[in-house]
């Protein structure tokens, strides 16, 4: 079948995909009706599970009354409800709509260099953090750790500094350069995941961290863009990682978890102090972005849907539950593997596999899927990092089941 899939070599003898026909709560059906336990929600995006009716019934209501519109000249009931909830929520007075995460960064970039373009101010310098992955865009790419990913495309991507990753032993790299970004009158903007990196083999770092990088950035007269295309909607415990954070993000950029993962959307929500420096007749100052499905009826009806979940009491008991679960795992993990670094926030259980190749190249990311697989289990390895992100519509008994196959695996690593 000639599909070119995402992040997949393609070559004579290579695995092929699976064919899924079907898929309810934490488990995906193949046609020949295999159940496979999903322990990367669809690549971040299903928070809920797969197939919640609440929001299949959203969808499909608002497939009947309204499927489209050109958003520069209209708007609508769902994408006023859902603005009107996220800009409550997270204090952040407008809110820009994309297609997935990539662009809601590319729009964020795009708005904190043009906010000092129309104020007339220079400034060039644009922070990230070592390790960083915001997306496959050119922007995107650019604020993204230089990697293979991007290789190919090295000299066209714009120049960004990076700061060490906030950790006890970057502490004083990190402190000098805080110190030199106070003094600077350069800085435009900085972007960071906060507290947990995902495809970097789900670092995390303290909201203390957080807190410094973004006072520095603030002192210097930058704006903090916060990218919580993963580190939204419960994946910390909270429903942003910001809501754990003293320091509050100009920009938010949300999309994965955001319609729990029935059709892409991504929002860019924006402080109230940016917008001004767009708020102008003067044609030159507007936002020249847009996107053929911006502010999708649908999506924005599944995303409406998803936050009713959130508010009920259920779900932020399961959260709790899981959470713990995922905690109680890791530290009997420790005990087990003293050896293994081994990582846990919220809902994201990881482990650093033993091997001679580091990141993301590292063959466990074949063999411990085939592995898995074998067992009914889905995961997805970032190289030589294993982890688990479990749905909400997951029992404590399948987390452990989950990482009762990762043990089996390691245990064999060394047998
Ligand atoms: C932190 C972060 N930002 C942005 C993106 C890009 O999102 P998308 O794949 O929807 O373009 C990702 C994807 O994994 C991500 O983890």
């Amino acid at each position: 079948m000639p599909i070119w899939r995402p992040y997949t070599s393609h070559y004579e003898g290579a695995p092929l995909p699976l064919r899924v026909v079907r898929a309810q709560g934490s488990y995906l059906y193949t046609a020949e009706g295999r159940a496979i336990w999903d322990g990367t929600c669809a690549w971040w995006v299903t928070v809920h599970g797969h197939c919640h009716p609440h929001i299949a019934s959203a969808i499909a209501r608002q497939a009947h009354t309204l499927d489209q519109v050109l958003f520069a000249d209209f708007t609508h009931p769902a994408a006023e409800a859902l603005t009107e909830q996220l800009t409550h929520r997270t204090g952040l007075a407008w809110a820009f709509f994309t297609d997935d995460g990539s662009t809601a960064v590319e729009v964020a970039l795009k708005i904190a260099l043009q906010y000092f373009y129309n104020r007339g101010e220079k400034r060039t310098r644009i922070l990230a953090l070592e390790g960083a992955y915001h997306g496959d865009t050119f922007g995107a790419m650019s604020v993204s750790a230089r990697s293979a990913f991007t290789d190919p495309f090295r000299e066209w991507l714009f120049e960004v500094e990076w700061l060490p990753f906030p950790c006890p032993k970057n502490e004083s790299l990190l402190e000098d350069r805080l110190r030199e970004i106070r003094q600077s009158g350069e800085i435009a903007a900085f972007i960071g995941e906060p507290l947990l990196q995902g495809v970097a083999g789900m670092r995390t770092y303290s909201s203390a961290y957080w807190d410094r990088i973004a006072q520095a950035v603030r002192a210097a007269g930058g704006i903090v863009i916060a990218d919580e295309v993963f580190t939204g909607f419960g994946r910390t415990g909270a429903l942003f990682a910001t809501d754990l954070c003293n320091e509050k993000p100009d920009i938010l950029c949300l999309s994965k978890g955001l319609t729990g993962g029935f059709l892409p959307l991504g929002l860019t929500l924006v402080h109230e102090r940016l917008f001004e420096a767009f708020r102008s007749p003067e044609p030159h100052k507007a936002l020249y972005h847009g996107h053929s499905y911006t502010g999708n009826p649908l999506a924005c009806a599944a995303a409406l849907a998803s936050l009713e979940l959130w508010s009920q009491p259920e779900t932020q008991e399961r959260l709790a539950q899981l959470v713990q679960t995922q905690g109680r795992l890791a530290a009997q993990w420790k005990s087990r593997f003293p050896d293994l670094p081994t990582r846990h926030l919220g809902l994201v259980w990881a482990t650093e596999l033993p091997t001679p190749e580091k990141g993301y190249f590292a063959g466990h990311r074949h063999a411990l899927k085939a592995f898995a697989l074998e067992k009914g289990l889905f995961v997805r390895p970032l190289g030589h990092v294993a982890y688990i992100l479990p749905a909400l519509s997951s029992e404590p008994s399948e987390l452990e089941r989950a990482v009762a196959v990762l043990a089996d695996y390691t245990e064999a690593l060394s047998a």
